[in-house]
């Protein structure tokens, strides 16, 4: 069965903001929104941390550093004015892993809640009144997790922001509807991203997965950029404040039920 993509100017003459932009999830979310024709600002950490690979004429790398709320907010400036009012943002970039609850420390804690909760806020908030004031409506699309609605050991501080993207992603599509704008979250599951490195390969995760996930594997980066751009797109007139959870049925079954 052919199941790669095939791009159709989904997204011709839209301007889109992704943050994460150099990570797994946020890379295929560009490397899609290029394909289907939008001008893309890929936002994410400078150096080192966050190299962006892209160039050419529709797109634009912006640094950021998320934790950073005066380096984010001259940042975002530097992204609105890049090609115009954006239609689209997709906020991914994420502190991922965690601490157990009674190992994380209020640095620990702090800082998850900078980059996956203010972070966020700050950049949905920025981008959502430059649409409000261009009048022309929009798309924002968070990116939470199956955490967002479920635990899993040593990652309190983060299973707490992903928490938070949830109920902010409603919070945000209830205060701009009224503007066209349109505000939905994917929740990803065990997704084979490169900062996850080979942990979806080790025989024993392997063979969890295959119990775990009624389709028996994890998902790839670009099933994530799928669901993205169906909530990115103009089609998408009516689904608001909702969820796409990219999880291959993790969350849709009873642990253990494939054995
Ligand atoms: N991969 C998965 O299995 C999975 C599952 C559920 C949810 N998610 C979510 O998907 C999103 C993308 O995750 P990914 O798997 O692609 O991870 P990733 O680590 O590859 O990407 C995250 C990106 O965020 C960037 N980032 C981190 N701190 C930043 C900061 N202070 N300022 C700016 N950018 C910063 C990183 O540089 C990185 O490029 C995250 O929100 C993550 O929580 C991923």
């Amino acid at each position: 069965m052919d199941t790669e993509p095939k791009p159709n100017g989904r997204l011709a003459g839209k301007v889109a903001i992704v943050t994460g932009a150099a990570g797994g999830i946020g890379g295929a979310v560009t490397e899609r929104f290029l394909q289907e024709g939008a001008q893309v600002v890929a936002m994410d950490l400078g150096g080192p941390l966050g190299g962006i690979a892209w160039d050419g004429p529709q797109i634009v790398s912006v640094s950021v550093d998320l934790a950073d709320r005066v380096n984010t907010d001259a940042a975002l400036e530097t992204a609105l004015a890049a090609f115009g009012t954006p239609d689209i943002l997709v906020a991914a970039a994420a502190l991922k892993g965690g601490k157990s609850f009674l190992d994380c420390s209020d640095a620990d804690w702090d800082s998850y809640v900078a980059v996956n909760l203010t972070g966020t806020f700050r950049a949905c908030q920025r981008v959502a009144k430059a649409m409000v004031a261009a009048a022309k409506g929009g798309r924002i699309v968070t990116v939470g997790s199956v955490n967002s609605y479920m635990s899993e050991p040593n990652a309190a501080q983060y299973v707490a922001t992903k928490g938070g993207i949830a109920m902010l992603t409603r919070a945000m599509a209830v205060d701009l509807a009224r503007h066209g704008i349109l505000v939905n979250m994917i929740a990803p599951g065990p997704i084979d991203v490169p900062s996850n490195g080979d942990m979806y390969r080790e025989p024993k995760l392997a063979a969890s997965l295959a119990d775990e996930v009624a389709l028996g594997r994890p998902g790839l980066p670009e099933d994530c950029a799928t669901a993205a751009l169906f909530l990115a797109e103009d089609e998408n007139r009516y689904t608001t404040g909702s969820t796409i959870t990219v999880d291959g049925g993790l969350s849709a079954m009873i642990f253990g039920a494939m054995r």
